[in-house]
């Protein structure tokens, strides 16, 4: 599996032909070879945790999610939100091969700034799905 990092990476669990890397995907994403992916599936905070209520059940529920979800106490900006995700796609473009494939889910609160910061980085929209193209 060499084939995928340029320099050492700490492995969480291997079988005959998988990885699992456990950390952080900013610092991970830096550690692989450039085009030596095929394809990318990411499932990225929401950014929806405002500390606001929303209905389930017919109950009143924290929209929370988690610390992960948000970047203060005060929730997340718009600006701060577009900011992480374009670093972060920018950073899967590198490591994809040319006409590879990435697909992300998202929530309303996300997946807005998700497609532009995949426009602005390049990548073709293809109907629901996304595949990249180079050059
Ligand atoms: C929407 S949740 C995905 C949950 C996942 N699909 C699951 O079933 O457990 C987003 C996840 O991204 C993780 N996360 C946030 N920033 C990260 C980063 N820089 N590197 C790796 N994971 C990160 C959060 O801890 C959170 O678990």
């Amino acid at each position: 599996m060499d084939v995928f990092y340029k320099s050492k990476m700490s492995i969480f669990y291997e079988m005959e032909d998988t990885q699992l890397i456990l950390g952080d995907s900013f610092k991970i994403l830096t550690k692989m070879k450039p085009e030596s992916v095929d394809m990318i599936f990411a499932d990225p905070p929401y950014f929806l945790s405002n500390d606001g209520f929303t209905c389930q059940g017919g109950k009143m529920v924290s929209v929370n999610k988690g610390s992960w979800d948000k970047f203060s106490e005060n929730g997340t900006s718009i600006e701060e939100k577009h900011k992480f995700n374009r670093k972060w796609i920018r950073l899967c473009r590198i490591v994809l091969k040319p006409n590879s494939t990435i697909w992300i889910s998202g929530t309303l609160h996300n997946i807005y700034s998700i497609g532009m910061a995949l426009e602005q980085e390049g990548f073709k929209i293809i109907n629901n799905g996304v595949s990249q193209e180079m050059g």
